[in-house]
Formats: structure tokens, sequence, C-alpha cells
């Protein structure tokens, strides 16, 4: 590595791209460049192959069935069950080696390993545990927990009982916990005292407490002690069950996975939409278990052997299936880590690798840009030479990011995989085969073998390479979601409206990102095309923004958009009408951006809050946002002619200026 990166700037100024590294390609999980066009020939039968990297109890009889399009059903009538795969069949040959390494915040504290035997021992516990309180096949536990391991065996536990699980992370607000467990009808809870963030204490059994007293019906709770002494000194109710003691109840037990239809529910996990209320997106236990263990074997090219690191939070979809599901399917180590990057230094993330030998790293672009902010001399008092792969997904990574990465983390003998997928498609959906693809910085890569995603314009018609369109799928595939949760409506408006011919039986998903193509079919994710709002890597609705804005008293009316920010990706900016007899103050902003944090979480603070007699509105009164764009990002106005009310914008770019 040198710092003269002049000539890499120069490739990737010319949108050069890179071939994989030969020590990889040599040893690649997905070695055969035949794979692209037998998975087109031979679909949907070629996701057998990804079935067959479980274990079922019956096999299916059918791949998939189409007949109740959109709702697709996949390895029908199979029978298994996802905490048996990621932990039973690996008893035999691999119980002593470590399942999870968990790395917690505190460097004084001891990391803690799980075996396969240890770990499979645990959740047999806690499901019987989960029995002891009552929770039967089909019953929505609800977990509100940091990255610590009791996180990773509840879902194992809930998997083994077929009780769907349904992760709210720990981020978030009272509120946003209580929502979701109203929607969900969850009527049991898992969370914990507390849990360390830059060295300090923090308490989380408050605000779990505060989000139970807004659940319509009543809960058992179940409360991990991750604190210890540092702890808060809170009393459990009646209603609540220490983690520990239901553990110890249950010593040594074991508890039969249950089978599970391929299309009974594995999970929930709610997200944000268009619309104020957060959807709860419903994955099954075979066709995304299958896509979770197939895609991380075929990108991540995962081995038992490999120590895989993803530095996510279980808390989002992609914690869910490349820390949790994926890899424990295929038998490897998988890591956890409770902490922040950058505590107690720069430099955690690669002590980490270093000490534990990570062989891939899987994060997020924001992350990227942090790190090359901080600068390599963090990296470079590091031996990462065990790093193997490096993955990235949530957003856009933009070339400078890419090659920062490339050379100063993979020392230009690791693939990059930039993956493209959404809580809805369960897995990635875009990326390279990393053995078989050339890289190009910026771009995600081509579909998937057997996945068909096509570029269009609004009439659904294919776009020449180059132009900017919308990203559409036009075929199922095994990981996608079924439904929103009690809501197939919804799922129908959200999803399958915009392109699909219902009359013709031609089904087309829309997942609401824009993105180009160029002539070897490469896609560049352009981002959201809906009002959702991508704030490093996570995805908030300017809706519920919004309700919280005009939820603070004073208060008449509100917008939100999403302005560029050179670390978030994008940040929160919101323009505020005051009510009669309010003035535009700094007690007012503050009071703008607590209500928020209250019922979000702190990701969602407004980044600006600009305070306007009026909002840019078209004659039929509908808010234009494109022109707040415009001004959060500092760019020049659009055309302001169909605007009701001209002048107001050139006010409001004044004001954002002077706040
Ligand atoms: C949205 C999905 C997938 C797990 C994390 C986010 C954006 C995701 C990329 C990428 C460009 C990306 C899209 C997508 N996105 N990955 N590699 N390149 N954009 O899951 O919260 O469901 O958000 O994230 O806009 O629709 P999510």
């Amino acid at each position: 590595m040198t710092d003269d990166d002049g000539e890499l700037e120069a490739r990737l100024a010319e949108g050069e791209s890179f071939e994989p590294p030969a020590s990889f390609v040599e040893q690649a999980n997905a070695a055969d460049p035949a794979i692209y066009e037998e998975f087109e020939e031979n679909w949907p039968e070629c996701w057998e192959q990804a079935a067959d990297l479980i274990d079922w109890y019956e096999d299916y009889d059918e791949v998939l069935d189409e007949s109740n399009a959109p709702f697709y059903e996949w390895f029908v009538n199979g029978k298994t069950n996802a905490s048996y795969n990621c932990l039973d069949r690996h008893l035999e040959d691999r119980g002593d080696e470590i399942a999870l390494q968990w790395v917690g915040e505190p460097v004084d504290e001891a990391d803690r390993a799980f075996t396969y035997e240890e770990l499979h021992k645990e959740v047999n516990e806690f499901a019987a545990g989960l029995r002891d309180l009552g929770v039967e096949a089909d019953d929505v536990v609800t977990m509100y927990m940091p990255m610590v391991p009791e996180l990773a065996i509840a879902l194992l536990a809930c998997a083994r009982i077929g009780a769907p699980h349904s992760v709210v992370f720990a981020g978030f607000s009272a509120d946003a916990l209580a929502t979701r467990m109203n929607a969900a009808e969850s009527e049991y809870l898992l969370t914990c005292d507390g849990y360390y963030r830059r060295g300090d204490p923090l308490d989380h059994f408050s605000k779990a407490n505060n989000g139970l007293s807004g659940v319509d019906h009543d809960v058992s709770t179940i409360v991990v002690d991750r604190l210890g002494d540092d702890g808060f000194g809170h009393d459990l109710s009646d209603d609540q069950t220490a983690y520990a003691d239901l553990i110890a109840e249950n010593e040594g037990a074991t508890v039969e996975p249950v089978e599970r239809d391929a299309e009974d529910m594995l999970f929930l996990m709610y997200t944000s939409g268009t619309t104020g209320k957060p959807k709860g997106v419903k994955h099954t236990t075979g066709g995304y278990l299958s896509w979770a263990a197939w895609t991380a074997q075929n990108v991540l090219d995962i081995k038992p052997e490999d120590t895989y690191f993803c530095s996510a939070d279980i808390g989002w979809i992609t914690g869910h299936s490349y820390i949790v599901y994926g890899p424990l399917a295929l038998g490897t180590t998988t890591m956890m880590y409770e902490g922040t990057p950058d505590y107690p230094d720069k430099d955690r993330l690669w002590e980490i690798i270093e000490e534990y030998e990570a062989t891939q790293l899987y994060t997020a672009p924001t992350a990227i840009r942090a790190f090359m902010k901080w600068g390599r001399s963090y990296p470079d008092k590091h031996d990462l030479s065990s790093l193997r792969l490096l993955g990235t997904v949530g957003e856009p990574i933009n070339p400078r990011a890419w090659k920062w990465y490339y050379t100063h983390i993979g020392d230009e003998e690791c693939p990059i995989v930039d993956t493209w997928w959404q809580t809805e498609t369960g897995g990635m959906i875009v990326t390279t085969l990393p053995g078989l693809k050339t890289m190009k910085p910026g771009s995600a890569g081509p579909p998937l073998p057997g996945v068909d995603v096509r570029v269009v314009n609004v009439a659904g018609e294919e776009v020449d390479p180059g132009q900017a369109g919308y990203l559409t799928v036009h075929k199922p595939w095994p990981g996608m979601l079924r439904t929103l949760y009690n809501n197939d409506e919804r799922f129908i408006k959200e999803y399958w409206q915009e392109y699909s011919d219902p009359e013709a039986d031609e089904w087309v998903y829309f997942p609401e990102d824009g993105a180009k193509i160029d002539d070897n079919g490469y896609i560049t994710v352009l981002g959201r095309v809906d009002d959702v709002i991508n704030v490093s890597g996570h995805r908030l609705g300017t809706m519920e923004i919004e309700s919280a804005i005009v939820g603070v008293e004073g208060v008449a009316e509100a917008a939100v958009v999403g302005g560029s920010h050179d670390i978030k990706g994008e940040a929160v900016y919101a323009y505020v009408i005051t009510e009669e007899g309010y003035e535009e103050n700094e007690e007012l902003r503050q009071r703008i951006i607590d209500g928020v944090n209250e019922a979000i979480g702190p990701i969602a603070k407004p980044e600006s809050v600009v305070f306007t007699p009026e909002l840019p509105k078209t004659r039929s009164g509908k808010i234009m946002r494109r022109l707040l764009e415009n001004i959060a990002n500092g760019e020049e106005l659009g055309n302001t002619s169909t605007l009701r009310n001209p002048d107001v914008v050139e006010d409001i770019q004044a004001r954002a200026q002077n706040s």
C-alpha cells in the first residue's frame, strides 16, 4: 500500500473495473461460470440447489407453486426446522467448534464464545423456558435487545418451537416498540437491563417498560441481566421473569424441534414504508432459510472453517440473514460485536479482526466513509491478512469509498461484494459472485443467477443502458416476503400494483428503488424513489418522522426530506410551520428534535430544522418535496412554475442558510 493512489483514482474515474484476485478465485465456493446460463434454463428447479443446503424432515413436492401469485409458495409441503438446521445437524462434526463468537464493548470484559454444543444447549433451555411461559407455535415473540448472545439464542429458540420472532432494533424508541407489539399482537417480550455504549452502562429496561405501558394487551416479559453490578437496580414485576432463572430452571432440558411447513412463518420484521404505519414483513421457514444459506455460501463465500464477521445489528434484516441464519446454517463461526467501531478507539474493528483472524467483513458504506475520514493509520496498525472477502450493504457505495476499502482493508487481495437487497427480499438479490465476476466500483453488479431484475421506465418498458429507470423483479425467488402481516391488500398495493398485469397473470415486484443498467447488465442503484430516507443504511419513512413532529406542541405542519450527508449518506431535514402564538425559537427546535427521538429513536433525529411560514405546494395541495431536497442539498432549485406559492421557496432557502 502506498499513499500514491493516483493510478487507482484514474482507473476509477474512467469507470475501470477490477478482476477478482487470483488467490480468491482458486478457492471460491461459486466457481463455475456456467451457473448463470444453467439457472436461467432450469428455472425454478435451479433453486433445489438452495433447498439442498438445508435438511428436511419431509421432502417438498414441488419447487414453486405460482397458482396464487403473487402469493407464491416455495418448496411446497416440505417440512423443516431452522433451529435444527442451524444447530443440531452440526453437532456430530462440529460440536466442539465455535458457532458464536461474541465480543462485548468493554475491553476489560472477557469475550464469550459458544461452541455448537454449547449454543445448542442454551437454545434448548431457553426454548423450554419459553414453553413454561406458555409460548406455543405461531405466537409472536418480540425481542427488544442490544447485541448480546441471548438475542441470537432467542431467535433460534423461537424457531425451534415454531414461534415467529419480531425483533425491534434496540435504538428504536419506546413508542416504536409499543406500535410493533400492538400490530403483531405479541404477548411475549425479551429485553434486558441495559448495555454498554462508549464505556457507560445505558438503561434499556426503563425504555422497554415505557414501551410496555403503551401495549394494549397483557405481556409476559423476560429480562436478561447484561450489566451485572453496573445495572440500575430495577425490580421485576409479577409478569416479568429473569432470563437466568428461566435457564436455571430448565438446566439440561431438551426440546425437540417442531416440524414446520416450508411456508410457515419464521419471523416478522417491521420496516418503514411510504405511509405512516410500519409494515410487518413476513418471512417463511423453507424459502427464507434456503435463500440465506445459499447466498451466504455463494456470495459471502462462507466455509465451515471460516470466522465470519458481519458488523450489522441483529435488529435489522442484515443481522437476521447474515449473522444468524445464513452463517449458522452453513456451520461456520459467526461473530457478534456489541459496541461501536470507535470505542475505545477508532481501530476497534481492526483489532477484533486481527485477534480472531476474521476471514470476511460485511459492513455498510456509512461505516466505510467514517473509517476513511479517520484515516488509514488505524487499519495500518493491525494485521488484516486473514481477510479473504469484503462486503457492503445498505446503500450505494461511492467509488472513492470502494477504493479505500479495497486498498486499505483488503490490501487489493479481497474481492468486494456490493450487495443490493431489502428487508423484503430476505437476502441478496443483485451482486457479483465474487470468484466469477468483474467488479465495477459503484455498481452492485448483475442480478444473481436465477434472479430476473430489470430496469424499466414508468410504462414498464426496459430502458436503454445508461438511462435512469426503476428497478423491478420479474420472477419470484425463494427468500422473498410472502405478505405483510395481516394485510394482504397492502402487500399487493405496496409491491405489485405498479408494474404487474393481473389479467395476464404477470407479476412484477417493485422495490421502490431507482437504478440504471450498463451494457454488461451491471446495475447501479440510484436510491429510493418513494418517501423513504436511508440514514446510515437504515430505512426511515418521512411520514413517520413528520407525524412525530406535528405531535410536538406548537407545530402546525411539517415536511421532512433526505439531504446528502458525508458520513450518513442521507440525513433528515425538517421544514416546520409553527402554530399561531408559538415562537420560532431554539426551545421549540429542541423540542422537535426530542419529539422525534422519543417517537422513533436517535437515528431519526433531524440534522436541521428550518422554520417557515409556508411549505411549497402544488395547486392540488401536495408538498413538493423535490424542491425541499434541492434546498437541503444546497442545489439549484428545480422548476417552481407548478407551485401555488412559488415565492416561498426562495424564502425557505434563505432561512435554511441562516439556520
Ligand atoms: C434499501 C433496503 C438490505 C439490508 C439493509 C437495508 C438500499 C440496500 C444497497 C446497495 C444501493 C442499497 C435500497 C433498498 N440498499 N443495499 N448495495 N446499493 N442501495 O435493508 O432497511 O430494507 O433497506 O436499502 O434503497 O431498497 P432495508
